[in-house]
């Protein structure tokens, strides 16, 4: 696949769009550092996300919004949390709050948990794409997995070549760091990630106090977030179902629903976090899961299922 980087005018963002529809993730400037976007509705989409960036786990994505309208199809403000959207939006904070009643969000970019991590950008570029495209996109840092995030289009163009169809390009951005992300509680906040909107900002704007981790040092978020994780035993690498087992099934292991019958690993990420939680829902006592080849996105999937294995 060749890599085109385009001005990020009217044709431009027209293009990126059009890929975006057809679950291609497409590189756009954001004010803080160039995002890999995808449809947050459309789990093929994200999962297209996690394959281009080679991330070898699926972390929670940001849902980002173009404006309060879609901001509430997505989550659910307090007042609190509406504070906070009314003095630093749009711009570089993103707010973790509950996932709204029928969100029009895939369950793979909030991993599957109750959750989401929303953000109105800055950038005039995203916002216009997010308008265009008519739903939120999720959009991780554009680059591989590992990397430092991009802040100017060659950045991502070096880093993600041949991965990605398109790369808007809209000259280098502005904050060069990652949005801070704080997760609302009903009286307070906490800091998962630092970034321009200090806790002082924060305080101020919320009349609320901001909590970091015990030692005073921040983790990193994606190690923070607690992934849904079922509530019953789970086996890897069933090959059929014993007694009180749900079988999760891929390719030529049917099971009682199947992650892709084709063995198809984009697919397969797509339901992933669909099938756990229908799994858990059903009477059996326990999980089983077929084997998932160790390979592209296969990767992501069977850390995420040993992390679901792992005895609790
Ligand atoms: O500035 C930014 O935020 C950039 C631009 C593109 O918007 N995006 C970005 O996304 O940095 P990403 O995927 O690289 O980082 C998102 C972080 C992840 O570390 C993830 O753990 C955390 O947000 N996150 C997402 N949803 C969460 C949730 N429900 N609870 C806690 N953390 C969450
Ligand atoms: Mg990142």
């Amino acid at each position: 696949m060749e890599t085109r980087i385009i001005p990020a005018d009217e044709a431009g963002i027209a293009a990126a769009a059009e890929a975006i529809q057809r679950t291609r993730p497409v590189a756009v400037p954001t004010e803080t550092v160039y995002g890999l976007a995808g449809d947050a509705t459309n789990g093929d989409a994200v999962a297209a996300i996690y394959a281009a960036k080679g991330r070898p786990s699926f972390n929670p994505l940001i849902v980002h919004v173009d404006g309060m309208d879609m901001a509430e199809t997505v989550a659910t403000f307090s007042p609190l949390a509406r504070r906070l959207a009314e003095a630093f939006w749009p711009g570089p904070l993103t707010l973790v709050l509950p996932l709204a009643e029928d969100a029009p969000v895939a369950r793979l970019t909030t991993a599957g948990l109750s959750t989401v991590a929303v953000r109105m950008p800055a950038h005039p570029v995203i916002r216009a794409l997010i308008t265009r495209c008519g739903h939120p996109l999720a959009a991780p840092s554009a680059n591989a997995s590992g990397s430092i995030s991009a802040t100017r289009a060659e950045h991502v163009a070096q880093s993600l070549a041949g991965r990605i169809e398109l790369v808007l390009d809209g000259g280098p951005t502005e904050v060069g760091i990652e949005s801070t992300i704080v997760a609302v509680e009903e009286d307070r906040l906490r800091l998962l990630r630092p970034g321009s909107v200090t806790p002082e900002m924060l305080t101020e704007a919320g009349s609320v106090s901001v909590s970091t981790s015990d030692n005073g040092t921040i983790e990193a978020p994606g190690q923070m977030v607690s992934h849904y994780a079922p509530s019953k035993p789970v086996r890897l690498n069933a090959m059929e179902r014993r007694p009180n087992e749900y079988l999760i099934g891929f390719g030529p292991v049917a099971g009682d629903t199947s992650l892709s019958p084709d063995a198809n690993l984009t697919e397969a990420a797509a339901r992933l976090f669909d099938v756990l939680h229908v799994a858990d829902a059903a009477s059996a006592p326990a999980i089983a899961v077929a084997p998932i080849p160790a390979s592209g996105l296969g990767i992501a999937i069977n850390d995420r299922l040993r992390r679901a294995a792992a005895p609790r």
